[in-house]
């Protein structure tokens, strides 16, 4: 079902104790919002932030899993162990796992289906970089990224996918895609699923915008049509502005 959401990317910052101090401030003060709230911190802090959120509308997803169900792959986290510790959301393909962990649309494929068959649901990140856009590329290559990574998906699947829009070159560099450019993309990613499935599917998938999404110009960015809520990195490491963030549905 599409819905307005605002979900905080932590990256690699905020160790356990950071993780519970974000965690109490922030439920302290979030208020009534329409939008559901997700925050996404390192895999140490899961446990602990899931156990915190309990009774709460905030929602603990991780930044990534392997797509094995487990096995010999050292340092790696399976989808059970996410769901052992009360996670049943996960962020797959952000731009920073595809360049520097070499993260491709085919492993990104077996990532989805691994938390599908697990009834998790998926934050599935995409978006070109500068020189795609530059070169007016950048519908060709997302494009690509969905549907190598997506479209063998079974229509009843969509409801467990989030997607979140992401150009590369918006992320943690200030430079924010315009509200237009933003919603320009968001509908052509609409409109691709539509041609691959129906409108009427198109229509309850979530799209997030991300990159450098602040206080300042989030809620020009969340009233374009077809964008319902933001991905967060940097903002989203403090609770003021994160709340700010996500007051401006
Ligand atoms: P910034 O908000 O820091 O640009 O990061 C966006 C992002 O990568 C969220 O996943």
């Amino acid at each position: 079902m599409r819905k307005q959401i605002v979900a905080g990317n932590w990256k690699m910052n905020n160790d356990y104790v950071d993780s519970e101090l974000f965690v109490s401030k922030l439920l302290k003060e979030l208020k009534h919002s329409k939008a559901e709230v997700i925050i996404a911190p390192p895999f140490t802090s899961l446990l602990a932030s899931s156990n915190s959120v309990k009774g709460s509308r905030v929602i603990v997803a991780a930044q990534n899993m392997h797509f094995a169900e487990n096995g010999a792959y050292t340092g790696e986290i399976s989808a059970a162990m996410l769901q052992s510790v009360g996670v049943k959301t996960v962020i797959l393909g952000h731009s920073e796992r595809r360049a520097y962990f070499n993260e491709t649309d085919a492993l990104l494929a077996k990532k989805v289906d691994t938390a599908l068959a697990h009834n998790m649901r998926a934050i599935f990140c995409f978006g070109e970089e500068l020189e795609d856009r530059k070169s007016g590329n950048e519908e060709t290559i997302v494009e690509g990224q969905i549907k190598n990574a997506l479209f063998h998906l079974p229509a009843s699947a969509w409801e467990h996918i989030v997607l979140a829009y992401e150009p590369v070159w918006a992320i943690g560099t200030g430079e924010t895609a315009s509200p237009q450019q933003a919603q320009d993309m968001h509908a052509f990613i609409r409109q691709t699923i539509a041609n691959q499935y129906s409108a009427d599917l198109a229509a309850e998938v979530s799209i997030l915008y991300g990159g450098s999404v602040k206080p300042a110009n989030a809620k020009e960015i969340f009233s374009k049509t077809d964008v319902d809520g933001g991905l967060i990195g940097g903002a989203a490491l403090d609770v003021e502005q994160f709340t700010a963030i996500i007051n401006a549905f």
